[in-house]
Protein backbone atom coordinates (compact mmCIF):
# COMPACT_ATOMS: atom_id res chain seq x y z
CA UNK A 1 0.00 0.00 0.00
CA UNK A 2 0.86 3.28 -0.63
CA UNK A 3 0.54 6.91 0.66
CA UNK A 4 1.65 9.73 -1.59
CA UNK A 5 2.64 13.18 -0.68
CA UNK A 6 -0.06 15.41 -1.61
CA UNK A 7 0.10 18.54 0.06
CA UNK A 8 2.29 20.73 1.64
CA UNK A 9 0.57 22.68 3.83
CA UNK A 10 2.48 26.05 3.98
CA UNK A 11 0.14 27.76 7.17
CA UNK A 12 1.45 31.26 8.47
CA UNK A 13 5.00 32.39 7.68
CA UNK A 14 6.24 31.25 11.00
CA UNK A 15 6.02 28.21 10.80
CA UNK A 16 7.72 26.66 7.63
CA UNK A 17 8.77 23.23 8.25
CA UNK A 18 9.46 21.37 4.91
CA UNK A 19 7.86 18.66 4.11
CA UNK A 20 9.54 15.66 2.29
CA UNK A 21 7.56 14.60 -1.24
CA UNK A 22 7.99 12.15 -2.21
CA UNK A 23 6.42 8.14 -1.80
CA UNK A 24 6.31 6.15 1.54
CA UNK A 25 5.56 2.81 2.66
CA UNK A 26 3.16 2.45 5.33
CA UNK A 27 5.71 1.31 7.80
CA UNK A 28 7.76 4.75 6.51
CA UNK A 29 4.76 6.55 7.37
CA UNK A 30 3.93 5.08 10.78
CA UNK A 31 7.93 5.88 11.74
CA UNK A 32 8.62 9.04 10.52
CA UNK A 33 6.24 11.22 9.49
CA UNK A 34 3.13 11.30 12.17
CA UNK A 35 5.18 10.27 15.27
CA UNK A 36 5.95 14.51 15.27
CA UNK A 37 7.86 15.72 18.10
CA UNK A 38 5.48 18.46 18.09
CA UNK A 39 2.37 16.54 19.34
CA UNK A 40 4.50 14.59 22.01
CA UNK A 41 6.71 16.86 23.80
CA UNK A 42 5.90 17.70 27.02
CA UNK A 43 4.49 21.18 27.79
CA UNK A 44 4.60 23.50 30.58
CA UNK A 45 1.04 23.26 31.96
CA UNK A 46 -0.36 26.12 33.91
CA UNK A 47 -3.95 27.33 34.08
CA UNK A 48 -5.13 30.51 32.10
CA UNK A 49 -5.51 32.13 35.26
CA UNK A 50 -1.09 32.18 36.40
CA UNK A 51 -1.46 34.50 33.43
CA UNK A 52 -3.39 37.14 34.93
CA UNK A 53 -0.59 38.34 37.23
CA UNK A 54 1.65 39.59 34.23
CA UNK A 55 -1.29 40.80 32.67
CA UNK A 56 -2.39 43.13 35.89
CA UNK A 57 -4.35 46.01 35.46
CA UNK A 58 -5.44 45.53 31.67
CA UNK A 59 -9.13 45.01 31.00
CA UNK A 60 -10.00 41.22 30.64
CA UNK A 61 -13.64 41.40 30.69
CA UNK A 62 -16.31 43.91 29.81
CA UNK A 63 -19.81 43.10 30.87
CA UNK A 64 -23.32 44.80 31.55
CA UNK A 65 -21.28 45.87 35.37
CA UNK A 66 -18.67 47.54 33.76
CA UNK A 67 -14.91 46.78 33.08
CA UNK A 68 -13.00 43.91 35.43
CA UNK A 69 -9.26 43.90 35.13
CA UNK A 70 -7.58 40.68 35.09
CA UNK A 71 -5.71 41.94 38.45
CA UNK A 72 -9.24 41.82 39.89
CA UNK A 73 -10.50 39.03 38.12
CA UNK A 74 -7.29 37.09 40.00
CA UNK A 75 -7.88 38.47 43.74
CA UNK A 76 -11.59 37.75 43.45
CA UNK A 77 -11.05 34.02 42.09
CA UNK A 78 -8.57 33.61 44.82
CA UNK A 79 -11.01 34.69 47.38
CA UNK A 80 -13.57 32.49 46.13
CA UNK A 81 -11.39 29.50 46.42
CA UNK A 82 -10.67 30.08 49.60
CA UNK A 83 -14.59 30.44 50.61
CA UNK A 84 -15.12 26.83 48.18
CA UNK A 85 -12.17 25.02 50.75
CA UNK A 86 -13.99 26.44 53.52
CA UNK A 87 -16.96 25.40 52.99
CA UNK A 88 -15.42 21.63 52.09
CA UNK A 89 -13.35 21.86 55.01
CA UNK A 90 -10.56 20.94 52.85
CA UNK A 91 -7.24 22.38 54.59
CA UNK A 92 -5.06 21.38 52.36
CA UNK A 93 -6.63 24.09 49.04
CA UNK A 94 -6.83 20.78 47.18
CA UNK A 95 -9.87 19.41 46.35
CA UNK A 96 -8.07 16.97 44.03
CA UNK A 97 -10.89 16.75 41.04
CA UNK A 98 -13.42 17.60 43.20
CA UNK A 99 -16.28 18.76 41.04
CA UNK A 100 -17.60 22.42 41.17
CA UNK A 101 -20.90 22.97 39.27
CA UNK A 102 -21.55 26.95 38.69
CA UNK A 103 -23.98 28.27 37.09
CA UNK A 104 -23.37 31.97 36.28
CA UNK A 105 -24.65 34.65 33.53
CA UNK A 106 -22.09 35.60 30.78
CA UNK A 107 -20.49 38.12 32.77
CA UNK A 108 -17.62 38.67 34.95
CA UNK A 109 -18.94 36.11 37.56
CA UNK A 110 -18.27 32.92 35.46
CA UNK A 111 -14.99 33.47 35.10
CA UNK A 112 -14.18 34.00 38.71
CA UNK A 113 -16.34 30.95 39.42
CA UNK A 114 -14.44 28.66 36.91
CA UNK A 115 -10.56 30.31 38.17
CA UNK A 116 -11.94 29.75 41.37
CA UNK A 117 -13.19 25.84 41.10
CA UNK A 118 -9.03 25.73 39.43
CA UNK A 119 -7.13 27.55 41.97
CA UNK A 120 -8.41 25.16 45.02
CA UNK A 121 -7.96 21.86 42.55
CA UNK A 122 -11.20 21.27 42.22
CA UNK A 123 -12.83 20.61 38.59
CA UNK A 124 -15.27 22.91 37.23
CA UNK A 125 -18.67 21.84 35.61
CA UNK A 126 -20.41 25.12 33.51
CA UNK A 127 -24.48 24.58 34.04
CA UNK A 128 -26.63 25.96 31.49
CA UNK A 129 -29.24 28.77 32.66
CA UNK A 130 -31.33 27.77 29.80
CA UNK A 131 -31.47 24.17 31.82
CA UNK A 132 -34.94 23.13 32.98
CA UNK A 133 -34.30 22.23 36.87
CA UNK A 134 -34.04 18.38 35.67
CA UNK A 135 -31.58 18.79 33.37
CA UNK A 136 -29.49 20.78 35.79
CA UNK A 137 -29.95 18.11 38.10
CA UNK A 138 -28.61 15.33 36.20
CA UNK A 139 -25.05 16.70 35.67
CA UNK A 140 -24.88 18.04 38.82
CA UNK A 141 -25.49 14.30 39.98
CA UNK A 142 -23.93 13.09 37.13
CA UNK A 143 -20.82 14.65 38.20
CA UNK A 144 -21.14 13.72 41.70
CA UNK A 145 -20.33 17.22 42.19
CA UNK A 146 -19.33 18.63 45.78
CA UNK A 147 -20.34 22.19 45.93
CA UNK A 148 -22.30 24.60 43.67
CA UNK A 149 -21.80 27.57 42.91
CA UNK A 150 -24.64 30.51 42.29
CA UNK A 151 -23.83 33.66 40.43
CA UNK A 152 -26.42 36.34 40.16
CA UNK A 153 -29.29 35.80 39.80
CA UNK A 154 -29.76 31.71 39.38
CA UNK A 155 -29.02 31.49 43.28
CA UNK A 156 -33.03 30.87 43.55
CA UNK A 157 -32.80 27.95 40.60
CA UNK A 158 -29.66 26.46 42.37
CA UNK A 159 -30.60 26.80 46.03
CA UNK A 160 -33.94 24.15 45.75
CA UNK A 161 -31.42 21.59 43.83
CA UNK A 162 -28.91 21.91 46.53
CA UNK A 163 -31.39 21.07 49.37
CA UNK A 164 -32.70 18.07 47.39
CA UNK A 165 -29.11 16.48 46.84
CA UNK A 166 -27.94 17.80 50.24
CA UNK A 167 -24.90 19.82 49.08
CA UNK A 168 -23.55 23.44 49.57
CA UNK A 169 -24.46 25.78 47.44
CA UNK A 170 -22.44 29.41 47.64
CA UNK A 171 -23.79 32.64 46.31
CA UNK A 172 -21.87 34.98 44.66
CA UNK A 173 -22.28 38.74 45.33
CA UNK A 174 -23.80 40.82 42.08
CA UNK A 175 -21.04 40.95 39.22
CA UNK A 176 -20.73 44.74 39.98
CA UNK A 177 -19.48 44.35 43.31
CA UNK A 178 -17.79 40.98 42.69
CA UNK A 179 -15.00 43.23 45.06
CA UNK A 180 -17.04 42.13 48.11
CA UNK A 181 -15.66 38.38 48.41
CA UNK A 182 -12.03 40.07 49.01
CA UNK A 183 -13.04 40.45 52.60
CA UNK A 184 -12.63 36.84 53.08
CA UNK A 185 -9.09 35.05 54.24
CA UNK A 186 -7.36 34.61 50.88
CA UNK A 187 -5.62 31.73 50.16
CA UNK A 188 -1.50 31.46 49.30
CA UNK A 189 -0.92 31.52 45.60
CA UNK A 190 -2.43 29.11 44.23
CA UNK A 191 0.32 28.52 41.40
CA UNK A 192 2.40 27.67 44.08
CA UNK A 193 1.12 25.74 46.52
CA UNK A 194 -0.97 23.41 43.74
CA UNK A 195 1.63 21.86 40.98
CA UNK A 196 1.05 18.92 38.75
CA UNK A 197 -1.61 20.79 36.41
CA UNK A 198 -0.67 18.60 33.38
CA UNK A 199 -2.88 15.71 34.35
CA UNK A 200 -5.36 17.56 36.66
CA UNK A 201 -8.89 17.43 35.42
CA UNK A 202 -10.02 20.78 34.67
CA UNK A 203 -13.19 21.10 33.25
CA UNK A 204 -16.78 18.29 32.44
CA UNK A 205 -18.39 19.35 29.26
CA UNK A 206 -21.90 17.91 29.07
CA UNK A 207 -22.22 17.05 24.86
CA UNK A 208 -25.29 18.33 24.00
CA UNK A 209 -26.65 15.07 23.27
CA UNK A 210 -28.42 15.02 20.55
CA UNK A 211 -27.46 11.29 20.69
CA UNK A 212 -28.48 9.45 23.98
CA UNK A 213 -27.87 10.95 27.09
CA UNK A 214 -25.84 13.92 27.79
CA UNK A 215 -22.23 12.43 28.83
CA UNK A 216 -19.52 14.62 30.47
CA UNK A 217 -16.24 14.66 28.68
CA UNK A 218 -13.14 15.49 30.52
CA UNK A 219 -10.64 17.39 29.84
CA UNK A 220 -7.06 18.14 31.50
CA UNK A 221 -5.56 21.28 32.05
CA UNK A 222 -3.29 20.27 29.33
CA UNK A 223 -5.70 19.16 26.92
CA UNK A 224 -7.47 22.54 27.38
CA UNK A 225 -4.40 24.52 27.40
CA UNK A 226 -3.84 22.38 23.73
CA UNK A 227 -6.55 23.68 22.68
CA UNK A 228 -6.58 27.28 23.56
CA UNK A 229 -2.36 27.33 21.83
CA UNK A 230 -3.75 25.75 18.88
CA UNK A 231 -5.75 28.58 17.94
CA UNK A 232 -4.15 31.29 19.69
CA UNK A 233 -1.03 30.53 17.27
CA UNK A 234 -3.16 29.71 14.26
CA UNK A 235 -5.86 32.15 14.15
CA UNK A 236 -2.87 34.90 15.47
CA UNK A 237 -4.28 35.73 18.92
CA UNK A 238 -2.70 39.25 20.35
CA UNK A 239 -3.30 41.23 23.55
CA UNK A 240 -4.63 44.13 21.64
CA UNK A 241 -7.34 42.00 20.36
CA UNK A 242 -10.72 42.44 21.79
CA UNK A 243 -13.68 40.01 21.16
CA UNK A 244 -17.36 40.71 21.30
CA UNK A 245 -18.73 37.19 23.10
CA UNK A 246 -22.53 36.09 22.78
CA UNK A 247 -22.55 32.56 23.09
CA UNK A 248 -23.71 30.24 25.64
CA UNK A 249 -20.86 29.36 28.16
CA UNK A 250 -21.45 25.26 28.26
CA UNK A 251 -19.79 24.58 25.20
CA UNK A 252 -16.09 24.42 23.70
CA UNK A 253 -17.31 26.96 21.23
CA UNK A 254 -18.37 29.92 24.17
CA UNK A 255 -15.91 28.15 26.85
CA UNK A 256 -12.85 28.38 25.08
CA UNK A 257 -12.51 29.39 21.81
CA UNK A 258 -14.30 33.19 22.55
CA UNK A 259 -12.98 33.20 26.46
CA UNK A 260 -10.20 31.08 27.14
CA UNK A 261 -8.38 32.30 24.70
CA UNK A 262 -8.51 36.23 24.89
CA UNK A 263 -7.57 35.69 27.96
CA UNK A 264 -4.57 33.40 27.75
CA UNK A 265 -3.07 36.00 25.54
CA UNK A 266 -4.34 38.93 27.48
CA UNK A 267 -6.42 40.78 25.41
CA UNK A 268 -10.29 41.59 26.24
CA UNK A 269 -13.68 39.83 26.14
CA UNK A 270 -16.86 42.08 25.98
CA UNK A 271 -19.66 40.17 27.12
CA UNK A 272 -23.20 40.26 26.18
CA UNK A 273 -25.56 38.56 28.78
CA UNK A 274 -27.72 37.17 25.32
CA UNK A 275 -27.57 37.08 21.82
CA UNK A 276 -29.72 39.66 20.52
CA UNK A 277 -29.03 41.42 16.64
CA UNK A 278 -29.38 45.01 17.27
CA UNK A 279 -26.71 44.80 20.50
CA UNK A 280 -24.57 42.87 18.60
CA UNK A 281 -24.51 45.08 15.42
CA UNK A 282 -24.56 48.39 17.90
CA UNK A 283 -20.99 47.09 19.56
CA UNK A 284 -19.82 45.87 16.46
CA UNK A 285 -19.93 49.39 15.09
CA UNK A 286 -19.41 51.46 17.89
CA UNK A 287 -16.41 53.71 17.75
CA UNK A 288 -16.46 53.27 21.88
CA UNK A 289 -13.20 51.75 22.36
CA UNK A 290 -12.06 49.13 23.39
CA UNK A 291 -13.04 48.75 19.59
CA UNK A 292 -13.85 44.66 18.29
CA UNK A 293 -11.92 43.28 16.69
CA UNK A 294 -13.14 39.28 16.31
CA UNK A 295 -15.90 38.13 16.74
CA UNK A 296 -17.13 34.13 16.25
CA UNK A 297 -20.48 32.81 16.38
CA UNK A 298 -22.55 30.05 15.04
CA UNK A 299 -24.87 30.36 11.67
CA UNK A 300 -27.83 30.75 13.17
CA UNK A 301 -26.53 33.69 14.77
CA UNK A 302 -25.22 35.20 10.96
CA UNK A 303 -28.44 34.26 9.94
CA UNK A 304 -29.97 36.68 12.30
CA UNK A 305 -27.82 39.75 12.01
CA UNK A 306 -28.60 39.51 8.19
CA UNK A 307 -32.15 39.40 8.90
CA UNK A 308 -31.71 42.65 11.24
CA UNK A 309 -29.26 44.11 8.66
CA UNK A 310 -32.31 43.96 5.91
CA UNK A 311 -34.42 45.22 7.63
CA UNK A 312 -32.90 47.94 8.90
CA UNK A 313 -29.62 49.27 7.44
CA UNK A 314 -31.55 49.91 4.17
CA UNK A 315 -29.36 53.27 2.88
CA UNK A 316 -27.09 52.72 0.49
CA UNK A 317 -24.84 55.46 2.93
CA UNK A 318 -25.31 53.15 5.85
CA UNK A 319 -24.67 50.32 3.98
CA UNK A 320 -21.23 51.54 3.25
CA UNK A 321 -20.77 52.56 6.49
CA UNK A 322 -21.19 48.68 8.20
CA UNK A 323 -18.50 47.49 5.47
CA UNK A 324 -16.38 50.22 5.45
CA UNK A 325 -16.32 49.47 9.48
CA UNK A 326 -16.16 45.83 9.13
CA UNK A 327 -13.17 45.76 7.07
CA UNK A 328 -11.18 48.23 8.55
CA UNK A 329 -11.76 47.21 12.62
CA UNK A 330 -12.39 43.44 12.49
CA UNK A 331 -9.51 41.26 11.69
CA UNK A 332 -11.59 37.90 12.12
CA UNK A 333 -15.01 36.13 11.94
CA UNK A 334 -15.33 32.71 12.52
CA UNK A 335 -18.17 30.40 12.07
CA UNK A 336 -18.80 26.90 13.81
CA UNK A 337 -20.76 24.53 15.79
CA UNK A 338 -23.15 23.94 12.42
CA UNK A 339 -22.79 23.91 8.54
CA UNK A 340 -22.69 27.04 7.14
CA UNK A 341 -24.88 27.66 4.33
CA UNK A 342 -23.85 29.00 1.79
CA UNK A 343 -26.14 31.70 1.12
CA UNK A 344 -25.36 33.13 4.66
CA UNK A 345 -21.45 32.81 3.75
CA UNK A 346 -22.60 34.87 0.40
CA UNK A 347 -24.53 37.55 1.76
CA UNK A 348 -22.17 38.40 4.83
CA UNK A 349 -19.49 38.94 2.49
CA UNK A 350 -21.44 41.62 0.57
CA UNK A 351 -22.57 43.07 4.32
CA UNK A 352 -19.30 42.99 5.61
CA UNK A 353 -16.40 42.13 2.90
CA UNK A 354 -15.38 39.34 5.48
CA UNK A 355 -15.21 36.02 4.36
CA UNK A 356 -16.45 33.92 7.36
CA UNK A 357 -13.81 31.73 8.69
CA UNK A 358 -14.92 27.78 8.78
CA UNK A 359 -13.75 25.36 11.42
CA UNK A 360 -14.50 21.81 12.85
CA UNK A 361 -14.40 20.75 16.10
CA UNK A 362 -16.06 18.78 19.15
CA UNK A 363 -16.73 19.17 22.33
CA UNK A 364 -14.08 15.88 22.86
CA UNK A 365 -11.06 17.02 20.85
CA UNK A 366 -11.80 21.11 20.76
CA UNK A 367 -11.12 22.54 17.61
CA UNK A 368 -9.54 19.65 15.25
CA UNK A 369 -9.74 21.53 11.57
CA UNK A 370 -9.49 25.11 10.46
CA UNK A 371 -9.57 27.43 7.18
CA UNK A 372 -6.71 29.63 7.08
CA UNK A 373 -6.57 32.73 8.73
CA UNK A 374 -4.59 33.86 5.82
CA UNK A 375 -4.85 32.06 2.33
CA UNK A 376 -8.19 31.35 0.68
CA UNK A 377 -10.58 30.11 2.46
CA UNK A 378 -12.77 27.29 0.73
CA UNK A 379 -16.65 27.75 1.48
CA UNK A 380 -17.81 24.65 2.75
CA UNK A 381 -14.27 22.86 3.86
CA UNK A 382 -13.47 23.03 7.05
CA UNK A 383 -9.60 23.21 5.88
CA UNK A 384 -6.68 21.57 7.57
CA UNK A 385 -5.24 20.20 10.98
CA UNK A 386 -4.49 23.00 13.94
CA UNK A 387 -0.85 22.68 15.35
CA UNK A 388 -0.71 19.51 17.91
CA UNK A 389 -3.44 18.10 15.99
CA UNK A 390 -3.59 14.85 13.66
CA UNK A 391 -6.62 13.84 11.67
CA UNK A 392 -6.95 10.73 9.15
CA UNK A 393 -10.01 9.49 7.66
CA UNK A 394 -10.66 5.42 7.75
CA UNK A 395 -12.92 3.70 4.79
CA UNK A 396 -13.36 0.05 5.30
CA UNK A 397 -10.83 -0.28 8.20
CA UNK A 398 -8.43 1.47 5.93
CA UNK A 399 -6.84 4.64 6.56
CA UNK A 400 -7.17 6.89 3.36
CA UNK A 401 -5.86 9.65 4.07
CA UNK A 402 -3.86 11.38 7.06
CA UNK A 403 -2.66 14.91 7.63
CA UNK A 404 -0.93 16.80 10.47
CA UNK A 405 -0.38 20.67 10.43
CA UNK A 406 2.46 20.45 8.18
CA UNK A 407 1.64 17.55 5.63
CA UNK A 408 -1.25 15.18 4.10
CA UNK A 409 -0.40 11.63 2.49
CA UNK A 410 -3.34 10.26 0.38
CA UNK A 411 -3.79 6.56 -0.66
CA UNK A 412 -3.26 6.94 -4.36
CA UNK A 413 -6.41 6.68 -6.43
CA UNK A 414 -8.39 6.78 -2.78
CA UNK A 415 -9.01 10.90 -2.94
CA UNK A 416 -12.19 12.36 -2.10
CA UNK A 417 -13.34 9.23 -0.90
CA UNK A 418 -15.58 9.17 1.94
CA UNK A 419 -15.16 7.49 5.53
CA UNK A 420 -15.42 8.47 9.52
CA UNK A 421 -12.82 11.22 10.45
CA UNK A 422 -10.81 10.20 13.40
CA UNK A 423 -8.88 12.75 15.92
CA UNK A 424 -5.40 12.40 17.63
CA UNK A 425 -3.62 14.75 19.39
CA UNK A 426 -2.76 16.83 22.59
CA UNK A 427 -6.40 18.29 22.92
CA UNK A 428 -8.30 14.91 22.40
CA UNK A 429 -9.84 14.22 25.84
CA UNK A 430 -9.27 12.28 28.87
CA UNK A 431 -12.40 10.48 28.78
CA UNK A 432 -16.18 9.90 29.46
CA UNK A 433 -16.77 11.19 32.78
CA UNK A 434 -17.73 7.77 34.82
CA UNK A 435 -18.36 6.00 31.05
CA UNK A 436 -15.08 3.30 30.76
CA UNK A 437 -16.93 1.30 28.10
CA UNK A 438 -18.15 4.07 26.12
CA UNK A 439 -14.45 5.94 26.65
CA UNK A 440 -13.01 2.77 25.47
CA UNK A 441 -15.49 2.32 22.27
CA UNK A 442 -15.01 5.77 21.62
CA UNK A 443 -10.87 5.23 20.41
CA UNK A 444 -9.38 2.80 18.74
CA UNK A 445 -6.13 0.53 19.55
CA UNK A 446 -3.81 3.43 18.84
CA UNK A 447 -5.39 6.13 20.42
CA UNK A 448 -7.83 7.28 17.09
CA UNK A 449 -10.99 9.21 19.05
CA UNK A 450 -13.41 8.31 16.48
CA UNK A 451 -15.87 11.35 15.97
CA UNK A 452 -18.56 9.73 14.48
CA UNK A 453 -18.35 12.17 11.39
CA UNK A 454 -18.34 11.11 7.77
CA UNK A 455 -15.55 13.40 6.02
CA UNK A 456 -13.80 13.24 2.67
CA UNK A 457 -10.59 14.85 1.96
CA UNK A 458 -10.61 16.80 -1.46
CA UNK A 459 -8.46 19.47 -3.23
CA UNK A 460 -5.74 20.09 -0.48
CA UNK A 461 -9.04 20.19 2.52
CA UNK A 462 -11.31 18.55 4.06
CA UNK A 463 -15.01 18.01 4.08
CA UNK A 464 -17.49 17.22 6.52
CA UNK A 465 -20.21 15.61 5.66
CA UNK A 466 -22.49 14.77 8.29
CA UNK A 467 -23.15 12.59 11.31
CA UNK A 468 -22.60 8.87 10.07
CA UNK A 469 -25.17 7.89 12.37
CA UNK A 470 -28.24 10.46 10.94
CA UNK A 471 -26.58 12.71 8.15
CA UNK A 472 -25.51 9.79 6.20
CA UNK A 473 -28.83 8.52 4.03
CA UNK A 474 -28.95 5.22 2.38
CA UNK A 475 -30.84 5.79 -0.58
CA UNK A 476 -31.20 3.10 -3.56
CA UNK A 477 -27.75 2.24 -2.99
CA UNK A 478 -26.49 5.82 -2.76
CA UNK A 479 -24.57 7.17 0.74
CA UNK A 480 -25.95 10.53 0.38
CA UNK A 481 -25.13 13.45 2.72
CA UNK A 482 -27.63 15.38 4.47
CA UNK A 483 -25.28 18.47 4.81
CA UNK A 484 -24.58 18.33 1.19
CA UNK A 485 -28.76 18.63 0.57
CA UNK A 486 -29.04 20.94 2.63
CA UNK A 487 -26.66 23.05 1.04
CA UNK A 488 -28.20 22.85 -2.23
CA UNK A 489 -31.64 23.52 -0.78
CA UNK A 490 -31.10 26.61 1.19
CA UNK A 491 -30.14 28.70 -1.89
CA UNK A 492 -33.72 27.71 -2.63
CA UNK A 493 -34.96 31.36 -2.93
CA UNK A 494 -38.41 30.40 -0.77
CA UNK A 495 -36.50 28.12 1.98
CA UNK A 496 -34.77 30.26 4.79
CA UNK A 497 -33.62 26.87 6.73
CA UNK A 498 -33.70 23.84 5.99
CA UNK A 499 -32.89 19.98 7.24
CA UNK A 500 -33.02 17.31 5.81
CA UNK A 501 -33.23 14.09 7.42
CA UNK A 502 -33.54 9.91 6.26
CA UNK A 503 -36.80 8.18 7.03
CA UNK A 504 -37.23 4.75 6.60
CA UNK A 505 -38.93 3.74 3.37
CA UNK A 506 -39.64 0.18 1.96
CA UNK A 507 -38.33 0.95 -1.72
CA UNK A 508 -35.10 2.81 -1.44
CA UNK A 509 -34.36 2.00 2.24
CA UNK A 510 -33.78 5.23 3.35
CA UNK A 511 -35.96 8.66 1.47
CA UNK A 512 -34.42 11.99 1.41
CA UNK A 513 -36.94 14.29 3.67
CA UNK A 514 -36.62 17.89 3.64
CA UNK A 515 -37.43 19.57 6.73
CA UNK A 516 -38.05 23.32 5.23
CA UNK A 517 -38.73 27.25 6.99
CA UNK A 518 -39.83 29.06 4.27
CA UNK A 519 -40.09 33.14 4.05
CA UNK A 520 -43.27 35.03 5.71
CA UNK A 521 -46.11 34.60 3.39
CA UNK A 522 -44.19 32.03 0.86
CA UNK A 523 -45.68 28.40 0.27
CA UNK A 524 -43.85 25.72 -1.82
CA UNK A 525 -45.19 22.17 -2.85
CA UNK A 526 -43.56 19.32 -3.00
CA UNK A 527 -43.71 19.24 -6.95
CA UNK A 528 -42.62 22.94 -7.02
CA UNK A 529 -39.52 21.72 -5.27
CA UNK A 530 -38.26 19.04 -6.91
CA UNK A 531 -38.74 21.37 -9.95
CA UNK A 532 -36.49 23.26 -9.02
CA UNK A 533 -34.00 20.87 -6.94
CA UNK A 534 -34.04 19.20 -10.65
CA UNK A 535 -31.67 22.29 -12.42
CA UNK A 536 -29.88 22.23 -9.26
CA UNK A 537 -28.82 19.28 -7.43
CA UNK A 538 -28.33 14.80 -8.50
CA UNK A 539 -31.30 13.01 -9.27
CA UNK A 540 -31.00 10.75 -6.23
CA UNK A 541 -30.62 13.78 -4.27
CA UNK A 542 -33.64 15.36 -4.54
CA UNK A 543 -36.13 15.15 -1.41
CA UNK A 544 -39.13 12.67 -1.58
CA UNK A 545 -40.74 13.94 1.00
CA UNK A 546 -41.26 17.67 2.11
CA UNK A 547 -42.60 19.06 5.57
CA UNK A 548 -43.07 22.65 5.46
CA UNK A 549 -42.11 24.03 9.49
CA UNK A 550 -43.11 27.03 11.29
CA UNK A 551 -39.73 27.61 13.51
CA UNK A 552 -36.60 25.30 12.90
CA UNK A 553 -36.04 23.77 15.91
CA UNK A 554 -32.51 24.80 16.73
CA UNK A 555 -30.28 24.94 19.95
CA UNK A 556 -28.99 27.58 20.77
CA UNK A 557 -25.34 26.20 19.22
CA UNK A 558 -27.46 26.25 15.87
CA UNK A 559 -27.89 22.87 15.74
CA UNK A 560 -30.90 20.58 15.22
CA UNK A 561 -31.50 17.44 16.70
CA UNK A 562 -32.43 15.36 13.71
CA UNK A 563 -32.81 12.08 16.30
CA UNK A 564 -36.12 14.48 17.82
CA UNK A 565 -37.01 15.43 14.17
CA UNK A 566 -37.38 12.04 12.53
CA UNK A 567 -39.00 11.04 15.56
CA UNK A 568 -41.64 13.45 15.43
CA UNK A 569 -42.28 13.21 11.70
CA UNK A 570 -41.79 9.67 11.36
CA UNK A 571 -42.46 7.96 14.96
CA UNK A 572 -41.95 4.09 13.91
C1 LIG B 1 -4.99 42.30 44.00
O1 LIG B 1 -4.18 41.91 45.08
C2 LIG B 1 -2.86 42.38 45.03
C3 LIG B 1 -2.06 41.76 46.17
O2 LIG B 1 -2.80 41.74 47.34
C4 LIG B 1 -2.88 43.92 45.10
O3 LIG B 1 -1.58 44.43 45.00
C5 LIG B 1 -3.72 44.44 43.94
O4 LIG B 1 -3.86 45.83 44.02
C6 LIG B 1 -5.09 43.80 43.95
N1 LIG B 1 -5.80 44.21 42.74
C7 LIG B 1 -6.98 44.79 42.76
C8 LIG B 1 -7.55 45.20 41.46
O5 LIG B 1 -7.59 44.99 43.79
C1 LIG C 1 -16.45 -1.00 1.69
O1 LIG C 1 -17.13 -2.11 2.19
C2 LIG C 1 -18.44 -2.26 1.70
C3 LIG C 1 -19.10 -3.43 2.42
O2 LIG C 1 -18.22 -4.50 2.58
C4 LIG C 1 -18.40 -2.46 0.18
O3 LIG C 1 -19.71 -2.57 -0.32
C5 LIG C 1 -17.73 -1.26 -0.43
O4 LIG C 1 -17.59 -1.44 -1.83
C6 LIG C 1 -16.35 -1.04 0.19
N1 LIG C 1 -15.79 0.16 -0.36
C7 LIG C 1 -14.60 0.19 -0.94
C8 LIG C 1 -14.22 1.48 -1.56
O5 LIG C 1 -13.85 -0.73 -0.92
Amino acid sequence: MLYVSVAAVWRSSHSCVHCRSGIWSLGDVARRAFTSSVLRTRQEVSPVFSKALDYGEKVAIIDHSGEHSYSSLYNTSRSLAGHISQALACESGDLQGKRISFLCANDASYTVAQWAAWMCGGMAVPLYRKHPPAELEYIISDSQSSLLLAGQPYGEALEPLAQKLGLPCLHLPPTSSLDSLQAAEPPAQPTKTLSDWAERPAMLVYTSGTTGRPKGVLHTHSTLQAMVQGLVSEWGWSRDDVILHTLPLHHVHGIVNKLLCPLWVGATCIMLPDFDAKKVWERLLSSKTPVVSVFMAVPTIYSKLIQHYEQHFTTPRVQDFIRAVCKEKIRLMVSGSAALPQPVLRRWKEITSHVLLERYGMTEIGMALSNPLNGPRIPGAVGTPLPGVEVCIVMNDTTIVRSTNKETQVIAGLEGRAGELMVRGSSVFQKYWNRPQETAESFTEDGWFKTGDTATYKDGVYWIMGRTSVDIIKSGGYKISALEVERHLVAHPDITDVAVIGARDATWGQKVVAVVQLQKGKTLTLPELKAWAREHMAPYTIPMDLIVVKDMPRNQMGKVNKKDLLHQFFPS
